[in-house]
């Protein structure tokens, strides 16, 4: 073979490496090129160095020279593909500690109120009351004037109520219109669901009610109520109290004895009317009265603004406080803390 015609094979040869190694994208590729190129039996190089033998004698250095130059070229070719490849697969990046902690995810959960809320409609459940529930925004008949409070009432001065519009004069009527306040308690739901329903009614309603108070450790201008409301033929007082007892002995529990005490009281809408204290010994054995509310017995004239013949059926009602309950549970001091919303202290609940 003459020397110029193997020099021209080690040529083409050399730029036919170079393209291929440039060119493969994965290391299975990578492989067959340098099986293809550099492999030890058949490989390309190895066919083109067969013809090193059929050169002249003279012509032997320069040509194995040039071999020599264009081996190296193929294999520092195959080399750079290597690295490329290796520094762009996942194992040589930047290695990961797994014995480092992780960040843990945070998870929410229900608000404190809210838990208090389903557990008393549980507990009422059990008890036979379905939940019903009524509007934010009221009339004043519904907040006022079904519940027997009448225009001349201190309860409706605009300055205790949150108004949506101007008081008017002479007092609303079942079914007019406004004006709106929001409601002052949820009283109002029993009037709802008595002016739709025919006794026996057996309901309670939870929900929020406003009044233009100061905050502070025991006030807040919105808070929540339960109302129960169970009008029938011969309900008395003592079954007020005996649903009073179990509720509270359900929900605070334990083996201790929840107690429940009546104060006489007045309200326009029940006679004869009480306050409603019960008393707990908790788990850090602090024990004492506490007012939950009031309550009594429906008022006749309540019963005749839904159509109720007061001479037929009876009835109890009793609305307390659901913040009350829930911070007496736990210890809360501070009504303001339940409605700040800082994680720290919702997130131990
Ligand atoms: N609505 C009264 C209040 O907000 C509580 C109450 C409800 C009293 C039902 C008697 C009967 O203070």
């Amino acid at each position: 073979m003459a020397l110029a015609d193997f020099l021209a094979t080690l040529d083409s040869l050399a730029q036919e490496a170079e393209t291929a190694f440039l060119a493969v994208g994965d290391v299975v590729a990578l492989e067959n090129a340098r099986v293809d190129f550099l492999g030890a039996k058949a490989g390309k190089l190895r066919q083109v160095q067969k013809g090193l033998g059929s050169v002249t004698p003279a012509e032997k250095p320069a040509a194995g020279m040039r071999f020599n130059e264009v081996k190296n070229l193929v294999e520092s070719a195959f080399a750079t593909a290597q690295a490329r490849l290796s520094s762009a697969t996942p194992e040589s990046r930047e290695s990961v500690d797994v014995t480092l902690p992780g960040k843990p995810r945070r998870v929410g959960h229900l608000h404190p109120i809210t838990q208090t809320i389903r557990s008393m409609k549980e507990i009422m459940g059990r008890l036979g009351f379905t939940a019903v529930e009524g509007p934010e925004i009221e009339d004043e008949w519904h907040n006022f004037e079904a519940l027997n409070i009448p225009l001349v009432h201190p309860a409706r001065d605009p300055l205790e109520n949150f108004y949506l519009g101007v008081a008017k004069d002479p007092p609303a009527e079942a079914g007019s219109p406004g004006p709106f306040l929001l409601r002052s308690q949820t009283s109002t739901v029993q009037i709802r669901v008595m002016e739709s329903t025919l006794p026996p009614v057996r309901i309670i309603s939870l929900g929020r009610v406003y009044r233009p108070d100061t905050a502070d450790a025991t006030h807040y201008p919105m808070f929540h109520q339960i109302e129960g409301l169970l009008v029938d033929r011969g309900v008395t007082m003592a079954d007020l109290k005996s649903v009073l007892r179990m509720f509270c002995q359900s929900y605070f529990g334990g083996e201790d004895e929840v107690h429940i005490r009546f104060r006489p009281s007045f309200f326009p809408f029940t006679e004869p009317s009480v306050e409603v204290d019960m008393n707990w010994r908790d788990a850090q054995g602090n024990a004492g009265w506490m007012e939950m509310g009031g309550a009594g017995m429906v008022d006749p004239n309540v019963l005749r603004a839904v159509g109720y013949d007061p001479e037929e059926v009876t009835g109890f009602a009793f609305g307390l406080g659901v913040e009350r309950v829930c911070m007496r549970q736990h210890g809360i001091t501070d009504i303001r803390a339940l409605y700040q919303n800082d994680v720290r202290f919702l997130e131990q609940f």
